[in-house]
């Protein structure tokens, strides 16, 4: 984590770089007369810098810091603070955040460089700066430093990272926190008669894991978020072309987000009742794999006729919203990388989600907002729930046809969430599930809905 401190002064160390903002389109870096590194960074037009930009800014700063092998930075908050409409705290918290987020790389499995790494190890904000500010400093860093163990957990290969591997990084992640961790083995998924899970669950010698992690930051009815846990894709009997299967071991990262945001929940101390319910499978194809043709009974009591064995995440996902039933939750979101039309409707900046609930969506799309952890809506109306009508099962695991796939998927979950008796909403997350390069973040995972959630839990 990068060392963040506040001061009123000009730090004046040699080995510490200068970061100054100004009203102009380019960047650079120079050397002063007395040695002092400076570096120089235009914000464009002060009435065209959006907080969508300010977002970008401090992942730019640690991008040029990083090419330059700098690793100390003095930044002069007060001349950033008077070019934005974002001040104080607020400021501090989305500069810190991320710094932090940009300073991340996934090199568990890469051989230290014999120069070393090119990691930030330490910024201070100086100039005259208000109270809030430290405290601002202070939750950005805990928002990223969890967003980032997220990133970690879906960028584990498959191989490594199993169900049985996610439920212990869950109890892991909730070790020194509020949040208690329960696993069902698979002896008590099939009481539970969870059709769906066990279904997707049996090509795999690995055993299928529901985790249930539950913060009560209040005496209230819970927030529920479930997250779609597939620890590695291959589409199963109706197998994925290898150009699609090779980012798969992040099909769990819905329920990494729905992990870390719990454990960001208690972190912060949130006064709110949060569950958080993954169903971890692995999805491959075997001797003894379910078929496209077969027919689950979900945990619900619906039929799930299975026209495609690659569509499986909203089969693990319905026996979970079932599941939600049972703490007579006051919402419940879902979490998942659940198709790839998603990502052809809305390419990769921002996730789609649905509800019925226009007050839920409208509080959706300004948490992603306010994080820069963008959301946009897909209707779920009625007339599309004819492409899942099943012909020997009560519902059919794909659309009737290649189109609007993202919205069929959100559908076969309405048909188990309506049962909840409480709003609901589904973040498909898959257009987001890795960065991009203009996201001037590390490659592999985004981390993405944390932010969003959190943002969301705190209002
Ligand atoms: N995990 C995939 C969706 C996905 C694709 C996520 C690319 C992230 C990046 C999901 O299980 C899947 O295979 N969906 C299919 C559904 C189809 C068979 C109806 C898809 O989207 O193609
Ligand atoms: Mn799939
Ligand atoms: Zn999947």
């Amino acid at each position: 984590m990068i060392r963040i401190t506040c001061s009123q002064t000009k730090p004046e160390r040699k080995e510490m770089a200068l970061v100054r903002f100004e009203e102009r389109n380019d960047s650079w870096t120079r050397v002063l007369q007395n040695d002092q590194i400076e570096i120089v960074v235009g914000i464009g037009k002060k009435k065209e810098f959006t907080e969508r930009k300010l977002h970008l800014l401090p992942r730019k700063i640690i991008a040029l810091a990083k090419a330059n092998r700098i690793k100390k930075l003095g930044v002069c908050f007060e001349e950033l603070e008077k070019l934005t409409r974002v001040k104080g705290g607020a400021c501090s918290e989305l500069l810190a955040k991320n710094f932090e987020l940009a300073n991340f790389e996934f090199i568990e499995y890469k051989t230290k460089p014999e120069e070393g790494w090119r990691f930030v190890e330490e910024i201070i904000f100086f100039g005259n700066i208000s109270a809030s500010v430290k405290k601002g400093v202070e939750e950005g860093l805990l928002i990223a430093e969890e967003i980032n163990a997220c990133r970690r957990l879906a960028n584990t290969p498959g191989g490594e990272m199993t169900p049985k591997v996610l439920a212990k990084e869950a109890e892991q992640a909730a070790k020194g926190t509020k949040v208690k961790v329960t696993v069902l083995e698979k002896a008590e998924i099939k009481k539970l008669k969870m059709g769906g899970i066990l279904g997707v669950a049996e090509g795999s010698k690995e055993e299928p894991k529901f985790i249930i992690m539950e913060y009560a930051g209040k005496a209230e009815k819970p927030i529920v978020l479930v997250g779609k846990g597939v620890t590695f894709d291959t589409g199963g009997l109706s197998l994925k072309p290898e150009q699609y299967m090779n980012e798969m071991h992040m099909d769990m990262s819905g329920g990494a987000a729905a992990i870390h945001a719990i454990v960001l929940a208690a972190k912060l101390k949130l006064k709110k009742h949060i569950v958080a319910l993954i169903p971890a499978v692995e999805n491959m194809p075997s001797g003894s794999s379910y078929r496209p043709g077969d027919i689950l009974r979900a945990m619900s009591g619906k039929t799930i006729e299975v026209l495609n064995t690659d569509a499986e995440g909203r089969i693990i996902l319905a026996d979970a919203l079932t599941y939600a039933k049972k703490f007579e939750p006051r919402l419940v979101i879902d979490v998942a990388t659940l198709t790839g039309s998603a990502m052809g409707a809305l390419g990769q900046r921002a996730s789609a989600f649905f509800t019925k609930d226009d007050a839920l969506a409208k509080r959706l799309i300004e948490a992603g907002e306010r994080a820069g952890d963008y959301v946009w809506r897909l209707p779920l109306w009625e007339e599309y729930g004819e492409e899942i009508q099943g012909t020997f099962g009560d519902i059919i695991n794909t659309g009737k046809t290649r189109y609007g796939g993202a919205i069929t998927a959100a559908m076969f979950l309405y048909e188990f969430a309506k049962d909840l008796g409480c709003p609901w909403a589904h973040i498909d997350m898959a257009p987001r599930m890795t960065s991009i390069e203009s996201d001037c973040l590390a490659k592999g995972a985004a981390g993405a809905p944390v932010g969003l959630l959190i943002e969301f839990l705190k209002k």
